[in-house]
This record gives structure tokens, sequence and C-alpha cells, in this order.
């Protein structure tokens, strides 16, 4: 695929759009300046003495250039956009039928709430895989009330969902800094380093004890590695479906870390054991027997109640690093 207009406008728009031709460019040992030439006209002016020193000529030049841009350009295809996300019921783990066609939209925060065992983790997954009918629980998905292309399903790229798991196992040896560059470079941001410094800051912001971006995943406290993949999710992450699976045993600040996700127009599903967090909610699904047995929206009088629920949560919490601290708690 050879994208002609980006041949051919100024070099100032091209650049500007694609700033890493730039980088393109330098790793071959080439120099490239803003200006009124387009790419083109910038690759006809090459110096053919000056390419042969630098080890290639002017035909290999502009096919690897071609091949790395197209690779680029499919990258960087924007996500189709999610307006809805529909889950039609399945049966629950008696075989008693659903009767639930439930349609979620961006900005929405959703709580599962639910014994445990009832079921919530597998509803997350349901999402997660956009079940068609082929899950025990017999649960449809839909986006924008359609079978999704099969991009959503397979492709790591164009990840329709972000999902947040209750069991996080990091197995490679890279320190925290390394880890977050990693994922930042992979997704192509165009300022790598910002983003990475940004997400370390919030994470420390959101984790009851702060680490140093030197510190290897592996030796992260739970709270830690959550609250890093929290701040991932909400800064890196383009999937328009945000999947929670129980953020409040991980000792972060739970309001703040749920602040920082809603920020962006995401569907955000949570399973959740905590009051305060399902009371943030805007509605809740309350699993019994591994079905949806019900949809409860957030009244009035609960947000009412969510504000005494904080100040009581807020006083647990000065106890607790009382605690931690080593004082006693005679007084209190
Ligand atoms: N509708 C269903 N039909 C058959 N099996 C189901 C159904 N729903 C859930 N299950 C199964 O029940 C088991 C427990 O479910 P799950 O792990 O989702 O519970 P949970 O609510 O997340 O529990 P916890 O609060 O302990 O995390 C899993 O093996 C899951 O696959
Ligand atoms: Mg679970």
């Amino acid at each position: 695929m050879k994208d002609t207009s980006l041949f051919h406008k100024a070099l100032t728009i091209s650049l500007e759009e694609h700033p890493y031709i730039e980088d393109f460019l330098n790793s071959f040992g080439l120099d490239v300046e803003p200006g009124p030439n387009s790419l083109q006209q910038y690759l006809d002016n090459l110096d053919p003495d000056k390419l042969e020193d630098l080890g290639i000529n002017y035909q290999q030049l502009c096919q690897s250039l071609n091949d790395f841009l197209a690779g680029m350009l499919t990258l960087k295809e924007p996500l189709d956009k999610v307006d809805s996300l529909t889950i039609i019921g399945g049966r629950d783990k008696s075989g008693n039928a659903e009767n639930i066609d439930l349609v979620l939209k961006p900005g929405e925060v959703i709580c599962i709430v639910g014994p445990t065992g009832s079921g919530k983790s597998r509803l997350l997954a349901d999402i997660e895989w956009v079940a068609q009918g082929d899950t025990p629980t017999g649960r449809k998905i839909l986006i924008n009330n359609q079978v999704p292309d099969s991009k959503w399903r397979f492709s790591t790229e164009h990840k329709l969902v972000a999902q947040l798991s209750q069991n996080m196992n990091f197995v490679m040896d890279l320190s925290a800094e390394e880890f977050i560059r990693m994922h930042a470079e992979s997704r192509l941001v165009t300022n790598p380093e910002e983003k990475v410094a940004q997400i370390l800051k919030q994470a420390n912001q959101l984790a009851g004890e702060m680490f140093h971006p030197d510190t290897p995943v592996t030796s992260l406290s739970g709270g830690q590695s959550r609250a890093l993949m929290i701040a991932d999710m909400a800064i890196l992450s383009k999937s328009p479906i945000a999947l929670i699976d129980e953020i409040e045993n991980a000792g972060i600040d739970r309001k703040k870390a749920l602040d920082l996700l809603v920020q962006e127009e995401k569907i955000i599903l949570m399973a959740t054991h905590d009051p305060i967090l399902a009371l943030m909610g805007d509605r809740r699904l309350v699993i019994k027997n591994g079905g949806i047995n019900k949809l409860i929206e957030s009244s009035e009088a609960e947000r009412k109640n969510l504000k005494s629920l904080e100040e009581l949560d807020n006083k647990l919490l000065a106890l607790r690093n009382r605690i931690r601290s080593g004082e006693t708690l005679e007084e209190i």
C-alpha cells in the first residue's frame, strides 16, 4: 500500500502527522527537516553517493520506507467507535433463562455484585471473549447492536476490552519503568516518555506505599502492581471497554482509581464486593447462581449514603494506617 498523498504533502505536515518518519530516516543516518518540499522530493534529492556511503540505494530506501509506513498506518487505524454493548441473557447454573437484554453505553460504570462463586468473573469473561452462546452461560454479546467483527475477538492490536484480572502474574524480569515503556512503545503513542512518567506518577498516587521506577515488577506488592496496571489502563489503553475484577482488596485508593478510569469515555464493568465501589456505579447487576438476577439503578438516597460511607471508610483507612505504623488503637 502506498499512501501517495503522504509522499506528496509538504514535509512539515507529514512529519507532524507521522513523527516516526524522522526516526526511520535517522536510523539510516539521514537527517530530515520540516519544510515545504514533499517526502518524495526529499527522497529524490538525496545524493546517491551519500546513500552509497550509508550502505543503501534509492530503491531500497523507498521500498523499506513504504513498507514501514504501511505497517505503521495499519496499526494506527482508528478503532471503530463503540456506541453500545449489549448483553443478551443466557442461563444460570441451574439452566434457568436469564431473561435480560441489557444495553450499556460509553461513560457508564456498571458494577457486578453477588456472593463468592456466583459468576461475576464469568460475566466479565463472557464480555472479554465476546461470547456468542459458546460459553457455559450461553450469553451473547453484541457491539453496536451487531455480532462484532472477528478482529475484535482475535486481534491483539485492536483490543475491544482491556481487562484487569483478579490474578496478576508478572512473568517478565523488567523494572516498573521498563515494563510501562514497553507497553507505551508497543501502542505507538507519540510521546512515550511523557506517558511513562505520567503512569508511574499516577500509580504511586494510587498505591499506599510508594515504589521507585527501578523496582522490578516481580517485587511490587499486590497493591502496587494493581495500581500500576490501573494507571496503565487509564492512560495508555485505547480499548473502549474496561473490565475490572475486584480492586478493593489490593490496598489502593479505590476512589481515585475509579475516577482515573472514568475520565476516559469507556464502558466500565467492575466486579466488586465493596459497597462504596458498588454505589459509585450508575447501575449494578446482581448475580445469583450464575445468572443476572437483578438490575438496580443507583438511587439519589444511595448517593447520599455514599457520602457517609466514604467518611466511615476514611476513618477505617486512618485506623489501618495507624496500625501499620505501629501505633496502638486504645483511643479512636
Ligand atoms: N451461568 C453459568 N453456568 C455454568 N457455570 C457458571 C455460570 N456462571 C458461572 N459459572 C461458573 O461458576 C464458577 C464460579 O464463577 P466465578 O468465578 O465467576 O465467581 P465469582 O462471582 O467471580 O466469585 P468470586 O467472588 O469468588 O471471585 C466458575 O467456574 C464459572 O465458570
Ligand atoms: Mg471472581
